[in-house]
């Protein structure tokens, strides 16, 4: 090959590898459709909550994610882990709150969950929340992440 057809080839190279790393990764109708028959209810429509009772999914996800255990925290909190939703439509469901709650939030290094990492993770269901989640928050505080709150 002529240098700049290598060139050339490296480039494209380069392009496909950065389009296929952002590339969607959840069906966005899906998971709307499965977010309002299982989980708005309680987190309200635009994931912001209700004070006191249900905490919020915008804004905070993202930085859950960005610990190990914060990744599996989010699949087996008893309201998702325990949800009508099999494997594949959990993994939906959180990959598109991440991308469309969670933009801020989400780490550039987040890889998106599968439904075998849903599979081996989500059960048991936690039945210590409170604690898993206090424990979390403060991991956050110690790597300078004070944005999700320690009540909601
Ligand atoms: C019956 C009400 C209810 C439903 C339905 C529900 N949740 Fe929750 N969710 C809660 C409550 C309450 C909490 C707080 C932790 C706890 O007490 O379980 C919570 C916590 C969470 C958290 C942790 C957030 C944090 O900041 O601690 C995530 C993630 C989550 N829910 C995702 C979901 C998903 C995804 C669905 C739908 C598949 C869903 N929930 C359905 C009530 C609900």
């Amino acid at each position: 090959m002529k240098p700049r057809a290598m060139l050339a080839a490296a480039t494209l190279a380069a392009l496909f590898t950065a389009g296929a790393s952002q590339a969607q990764t959840y069906d966005a109708a899906r998971a709307r459709q499965d977010w309002v028959l299982n989980c708005m209810g309680c987190h309200t429509a635009n994931g912001s909550g209700i004070p006191g009772k249900v905490p919020a999914l915008r804004n905070s996800l993202g930085h859950f994610v960005s610990l190990p255990e914060g990744r599996q925290f989010v699949m087996r909190v008893p309201g998702a882990a325990n949800s009508a939703l099999n494997d594949a439509e959990l993994a939906n469901v959180l990959n598109w709150l991440l991308a469309t709650m969670n933009e801020q939030s989400r780490p550039a290094s987040f890889k998106p969950y599968t439904a075998e990492e849903i599979a081996a993770h989500r059960r048991p269901a936690l039945t210590d929340v409170a604690r898993t989640r206090m424990k979390l928050v403060k991991q956050l505080q110690e790597n300078g992440v004070n944005a999700v709150p320690e009540h909601y």
